[in-house]
């Protein structure tokens, strides 16, 4: 099913503000999972919907948070979540890292106490569109076995990075610290797909194709992926003071209490170092270096990352995005959520 980015952030916002949200919140949610699914990843799009309502609607999220910036220093600052939706705060905290950064050159501000936020390109993305640099970092559920382990220990971490080019385009680099998020076997679900063997491993420890198997993700790389992982969870999480590693809270253990999560934004302003103009330049003429690249074979071109997303994003623009039918359907249904994912997880514990 294709619907435009309207519809959808239409829909979206429905559905949210009805499972509790104020419709301001709401629509600050659907900003952020129209973004992901209007840049293809589908993993953090209107997928995740019924996820929230149901955390909405159950107290597992605030829908009435106070918040609260406390700036910590000329550079430094803490957004203080209230445990609302954390696309909301992370947006809000990173309009406050922009201002300070645009003033100081550089911010460093933690977002404390938040629920899962989505797609961390988008709030990277805020600090580019204002000519900053922006990285961000947050912590996620423990899912992925540690180098070496039998158990989970970190969470998918991911890392997110944008930088200002020319003509509004920005490079943008935003992963999971493992092979892939949790976010696409939610996704392979969805679509019944077997899902490759290097992504995963069963509660054997064994690697598995199953999606339904799945029950702890590897990181990038073996040891390097792990070590990105754990300088996530530190600056996300120990360095505001929250529960790290194992004792983050589960996405899906229970739907009624607060996730008590952090995440990280730091932004710096090139005016502050070799100067905005140049810096520019020279970004948009790395960008054009990588796409001059001979590709390899096998390959049509070399894109720089976040070029695929962006020009995805100007298809959907121009032919609306797919959507999975049955996540279609339940967007225009009159059902806020099913009971799917209060302690349905394998990782529930
Ligand atoms: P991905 O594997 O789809 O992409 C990773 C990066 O590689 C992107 O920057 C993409 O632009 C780049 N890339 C991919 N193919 C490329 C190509 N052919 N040429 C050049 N660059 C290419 O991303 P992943 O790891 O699946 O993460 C998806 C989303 O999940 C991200 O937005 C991330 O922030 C989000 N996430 C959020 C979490 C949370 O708790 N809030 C937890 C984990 C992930």
């Amino acid at each position: 099913m294709r619907v435009s980015k309207e519809q959808l952030h239409n829909l979206i916002k429905t559905k949210i503000h009805k499972a509790g949200l104020t419709e301001e919140h709401a629509s600050g949610v659907a900003d952020v999972l129209v973004h992901a699914d209007a840049r293809g990843v589908h993993s953090h799009g209107a997928m995740r919907v019924e996820y929230y309502a149901e955390r909405i609607a159950k107290g597992g999220l605030n829908s009435k948070p106070e918040f609260k910036f406390e700036k910590t220093g000329p550079c430094t600052g803490i957004f203080h979540g209230d445990n609302a939706v954390g696309h909301v705060a992370a947006k809000l905290a990173m309009d406050e890292a922009i201002k300070m950064a645009k003033e100081n050159g550089i911010a460093v501000v933690g977002v404390s106490r938040i629920g899962h936020s989505g797609a961390l390109s988008y709030f990277v993305q805020q600090a580019a569109d204002a000519d900053l640099v922006g990285i961000s970092v947050c912590q996620s559920d423990p899912m992925v076995v540690p180098f070496g382990g039998a158990e989970p220990y970190y969470g998918t971490n991911p890392i997110a990075f944008a930088a200002p080019g020319k003509d509004g385009k920005h490079i943008t680099f935003d992963m999971a610290t493992t092979v892939q998020a949790w976010g696409k076997i939610l996704h392979a679900r969805s679509k019944n797909e077997p899902i490759p063997e290097t992504w995963a491993v069963d509660s054997n420890g064994e690697s598995t194709t199953d999606p339904f198997k799945v029950n702890a993700l590897l990181p990038i790389s073996g040891p390097k992926g792990y070590g990105l992982m754990m300088m996530v969870d530190v600056l996300s999480g120990i360095l505001l003071g929250l529960p790290f590693g194992n004792k983050v809270s589960s996405m899906y253990h229970d739907l009624t209490e607060y996730r008590n999560l952090g995440q990280l934004h730091i932004v710096i302003n090139p005016e502050f170092f070799a100067g905005l103009a140049p810096f520019k330049e020279a970004i948009a003429e790395t960008m054009q270096d990588l796409n001059n690249i001979k590709p390899a074979s096998g390959y049509s071109q070399v894109y720089y990352p976040g070029q695929r997303s962006a020009e995805r994003e100007e298809a959907y623009e121009r032919d609306g995005i797919e959507i999975v039918d049955d996540i279609y359907e339940y967007l225009i249904s009159d059902v806020i959520h099913n009971n799917a994912y209060d302690h349905k997880s394998p990782f529930a514990k």
